[in-house]
């Protein structure tokens, strides 16, 4: 196989962060992606329809010229989040809101605590139709922070998908073959994104012969075993998994750190990443569907109607990428050869 055409697809999830870096974030996704669901975990968090909207103009402004990538920004949920804000983010468009367990991530500490208590704001959004994304870790310091997605899944998540059966959840990120299992064992409204380096890595990669900062997200790297499962299911072309990158840039010296930041900035080669791991798994014939079907699907949105394609070319991802305010940014995979590239 020298090409494959796909229908566009659009990234589940990501973070374009704001300000000067949307000229490098936006077109970056825009180059491939139709769509993209834009996390709200910016300092202050988007917490109101007025600052999502706000957000979106943006990111809007910050397309390439005469580009149709449409930004789906989300409410970062808090404690203060009332069922009210719920119906004025459906009224304006705004298709999900994310859950953040408060200290989980990069600029969560405005998040939830005690997750109980946000259940009829739960309600409303079943009631509205707008799905819950969640991070699913517990954030609690005893817990190790290998099990902290399957506790999620055990206090949490469970209790919460049994709570309310009509509520659409994407389970975000997902990193662990228990995951994978909740998820294929729930209801039609449970889906969830898998990044391309959860199927590419395992900790190995994060920690063996060196601490690899620029390996390190959040949630971190399982073990191999973890890494086979999510492989098998997207394999095995499961409706219920779909593309996700958590695309998260941070500065080169905020990842080169002795307290490194979060995240794998992976815009610039997402869908050859994907394609990679497809053509490793020898299901190419899934990817359209993992990357461009199972997302709107899921979300209730039109599948897009054009397509891309990619062709069968080695190529290296930069080592280093210049970002607007003149700092180095090192990408995902950087200085490792590809063997897909999205034709332009
Ligand atoms: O690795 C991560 N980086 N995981 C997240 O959940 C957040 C993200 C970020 O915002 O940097
Ligand atoms: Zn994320």
């Amino acid at each position: 196989m020298q090409t494959i055409t796909i229908l566009r697809p659009d990234d589940w999830h990501l973070h374009f962060r704001d300000n000067d870096m949307l000229s490098e974030t936006v077109p970056a996704t825009a180059r491939c992606f139709k769509r993209a669901i834009v996390m709200p975990n910016l300092v202050p968090p988007v917490t109101t329809t007025e600052l999502a909207l706000a957000y979106r103009s943006r990111i809007l402004d910050a397309r390439p010229v005469g580009s149709d990538f449409e930004p789906l920004v989300t409410l970062y949920l808090t404690n203060n989040t009332t069922s009210q804000d719920i119906r004025e983010a459906k009224q304006a468009g705004i298709v999900a809101c994310k859950l953040y367990p408060a200290g989980a991530t990069t600029n969560s500490a405005a998040a939830v605590e005690g997750i109980e208590a946000l259940y009829p704001v739960f309600e409303t959004m079943a009631e509205e139709g707008v799905l819950l994304l969640i991070h699913g870790e517990v954030t609690d310091s005893h817990i190790d922070i290998f099990d902290r997605e399957k506790c999620f899944i055990d206090q949490h998540l469970s209790k919460i998908v049994d709570a309310f059966p009509t509520l659409k959840v994407v389970f975000e990120h997902i990193t662990t073959k228990d995951a994978a299992d909740f998820v294929l064992a729930s209801s039609v409204n449970v889906a969830a994104t898998i990044t391309p380096q959860h199927l590419l890595l395992n900790r190995n990669d994060l920690l063996v012969g060196g601490v690899k900062p620029h390996n390190y997200c959040l949630p971190v790297l399982k073990r191999n075993t973890h890494q086979q499962a999510l492989r098998a299911v997207v394999a095995a072309g499961s409706e219920k998994f779909f593309l996700g990158t958590d695309s998260a840039p941070h500065e080169k010296h905020a990842k080169e750190s002795a307290c490194g930041c979060a995240g794998c900035y992976s815009a610039w080669s997402a869908i050859e990443l994907y394609a990679e791991v497809f053509e490793q798994l020898g299901a190419m014939d899934k990817l359209e569907g993992f990357a461009s079907i199972f997302g709107p699907q899921f979300y209730g949105l039109p599948v897009n109607q054009d397509t891309i394609t990619l062709s069968k070319q080695s190529w290296d991802v930069p080592q280093e990428i210049t970002l607007p305010n003149g700092n180095p940014i090192v990408p995902f995979y950087a200085g490792q050869t590809l063997n897909w590239k999205l034709d332009v």
